[in-house]
């Protein structure tokens, strides 16, 4: 599975690493391109206006049809604020929220959003 994600301060970065799957890094210079395989987004928390790329990405072309789902990384320190930008991704675009973790994740966030990916079907 495709992983798409942006990253400011590069824990998101780090946590799509551990996967050794296929990623894409958006930014401001690559938010439009159009995409045709199945795709999840793993989305940091920030205000809306800062993670406007992923919106972008998925409303560009048909992207919004290969969406399968939503994992978000937060600070539980925001308490109900955390991981809100990808619980707002899923409701937007209709797509299961697969995981939420802190950070660069652990390898049991890593377990947990694969096992979720494999229960996609
Ligand atoms: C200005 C700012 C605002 C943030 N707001 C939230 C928030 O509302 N909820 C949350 O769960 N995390 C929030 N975070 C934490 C980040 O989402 C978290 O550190 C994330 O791992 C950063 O990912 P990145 O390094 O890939 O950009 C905020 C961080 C910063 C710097």
């Amino acid at each position: 599975m495709l992983l798409v994600y942006m990253s400011l301060t590069g824990q998101t970065r780090k946590f799509v690493k551990k996967f050794e799957w296929e990623t894409l890094e958006l930014t401001p210079d690559n938010a439009f391109t159009e995409i045709h395989e199945p795709y999840i987004v793993i989305a940091p928390t920030y205000e809306r206006e800062v993670t406007d790329v992923l919106f972008d990405f998925i409303e560009t072309a048909n992207n919004a049809t290969y969406l399968k789902g939503v994992a978000g990384g937060g600070n539980r320190n925001f308490n109900t604020l955390f991981c809100f930008t990808a619980r707002d991704i899923a409701k937007a675009f209709d797509v299961p929220l697969l995981h939420e973790f802190e950070f660069q994740g652990t390898i049991n966030d890593v377990n947990k959003l694969k096992e979720q990916v494999a229960n996609l079907g």
